[in-house]
């Protein structure tokens, strides 16, 4: 799962004056920023509406990330500025639970009250729909660590999308499909905090899709942390892939729109590669981690794909979308990493060329097999190589975003834009577009002319083209 999107805070459903009020605050990937929207929803059915801040808050839910070091601390200094703000409302009178939900919150269970005796709660993924058990648990004053892995399905006990959170939330949406990871990549925690490989049924995911485009969701992105691992039984009794499971989707009245994130390379099979030059729907954006372009990291990664291989499915793809744009994942400095690996990794990089790419410094993780290998890469050297290759990364963006400019693009107008009288919308490559209100309203998907370009957004003409929907 990458957490490549900027995650914007959701705006909250405006609460009545007496309701109990929780503030939920994501961090790490978009399948915590779905869970998140599936726990208020829990919630909502339990008495609490959404706040769209921690100081008038009953409750204050942090949905956490454990994917590098720096993402599992920022919980802990939250954590004491949470402590501080309910001492001030119990000076008032007034109480405040705090609960912690998410990698973190899987990864070190009790731990987290030991370090910080403030928090009333934790939570893992697995255990979402215990959410209002738990609670009531913590209002009666218990400490709950809820982490066991539930053998119920999750997502068959949690309440059904509501239709109006879902209005609230605007005109794309999350969509879990599949959850978990079998492939071990000897640097990542997923396997560990989010367990095996689950995939949600056929008949689930195309009841929620269609709830969600009742509400007035135009695009869905279907998530998993190996999104095209995705397996499940159709209605026909055959085992569908993600391949099929899009093509039943974009049948859905309404859903215009459909991506999926994030793919490993090894599960990109012939169906789905075919389905990017069948569906209209399907946009031409695909995010398709690779890591590293040296073939011995990516074995001491347990990848289990080399970088030819990885070639050659890009060309597989690109020969069928034409259109479609790159995006990935990468780690420098992992150990082992020498200036020939980097050199290979950059190589790729120049080679494929990306729209977009996130990268990272190698974070040795407690309890993966990585964080005990020798040859770790010091500090300076990780920084520097991320440094080159990040320089390199923005200068392939920047080429893909001048390369939009002066053409006319179908965008999905999403919100109003920061200056009034101005629309965002996002183009079928996800950069947001900024566009005159005149165009259109949110939720049509208008045909712009792009004429000029800023470092992460696309400015259209002030007039629309033509209407496409
Ligand atoms: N399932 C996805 C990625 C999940 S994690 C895949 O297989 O590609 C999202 C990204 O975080 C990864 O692609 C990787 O680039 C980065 N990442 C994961 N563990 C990391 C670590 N220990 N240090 C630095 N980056 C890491
Ligand atoms: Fe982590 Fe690898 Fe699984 Fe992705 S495929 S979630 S990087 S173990
Ligand atoms: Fe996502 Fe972070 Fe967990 S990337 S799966 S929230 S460790």
């Amino acid at each position: 799962m990458n957490e490549f999107v900027k995650i914007e805070d959701r705006e909250a459903v405006p609460a009545s004056a007496n309701a109990r009020k929780v503030f939920v605050k994501t961090y790490g990937c978009q399948m915590n920023v779905y869970d998140s929207q599936r726990m208020a929803d829990a919630l909502g059915a339990d008495g609490y509406v959404e706040t769209a801040s921690p100081d008038d808050a009953d409750m204050v839910l942090l949905n956490t990330c454990h994917i590098r070091e720096k993402a599992a601390e920022k919980v802990y200094s939250e954590l004491g500025r949470l402590r501080k703000l309910r001492d001030m409302r119990r000076a008032d009178g007034r109480e405040m639970l705090i609960g912690v939900a998410g990698c973190v919150a899987q990864a070190e269970g009790e731990e987290i009250i030991r370090r910080a005796p403030v928090v009333d709660f934790v939570i893992g993924p697995q255990t979402y729909h215990r959410l209002p058990q738990v609670v009531s648990r913590a209002r009666g004053g218990d400490k709950v660590v809820e982490t066991d892995y539930a053998i119920e399905d999750k997502f068959e006990k949690l309440p059904e999308r509501d239709e109006k959170q879902v209005r609230a939330r605007g005109v794309t949406a999350f969509l879990t499909v599949q959850e978990g990871c079998d492939k071990f990549c000897t640097f990542c925690v997923v396997p560990y905090t989010r367990g095996a490989e689950v995939s949600r049924p056929v008949s689930q995911i195309v009841a929620e899709a269609r709830r969600l485009a009742e509400a007035g969701v135009r695009e869905v992105t279907l998530l998993g942390q190996n999104v095209n691992a995705w397996h499940g039984e159709g209605p026909d009794g055959g085992e569908w892939g993600l391949g099929r499971l899009l093509r039943e989707l974009a049948e859905i009245d309404g859903l215009d729109r459909l991506r999926y994130t994030t793919s490993h390379p090894r599960d990109m099979d012939d169906d789905l590669i075919e389905a990017h030059r069948d569906l209209g729907a399907l946009m031409p954006y695909l995010h398709l981690p690779v890591q590293s372009g040296s073939d011995r990291i990516l074995k001491a990664m347990n990848r289990k794909h080399t970088a030819d291989d990885y070639r050659r499915l890009v060309d597989r793809i690109r020969a069928a979308r034409p259109d479609i744009a790159l995006s990935g994942d990468f780690i420098v400095g992992f150990p082992g990493e020498t200036d020939a690996d980097f050199e290979d990794t950059m190589r790729l990089i120049r080679d494929v060329g990306y729209a977009q790419t996130f990268s990272f410094k190698y974070s040795p993780r407690p309890g993966t097999p990585g964080a005990d290998m020798g040859d770790q890469v010091a500090e300076d050297v990780k920084s520097a190589r991320l440094l080159s290759l990040q320089a390199l990364l923005d200068q392939q963006q920047a080429a893909f975003m001048n390369g939009l400019c002066g053409r006319t693009l179908p965008v999905l107008l999403e919100k109003p834009g920061r200056e009034p009288g101005q629309l965002v919308g996002r183009s079928p490559w996800l950069q947001p577009v900024v566009c005159d209100e005149n165009v259109g309203k949110i939720g049509d998907i208008v045909d712009v002319r792009i004429s000029k370009v800023s470092a992460n957004s696309l400015i259209a003409d002030n007039r629309e083209v033509e209407q496409t929907a």
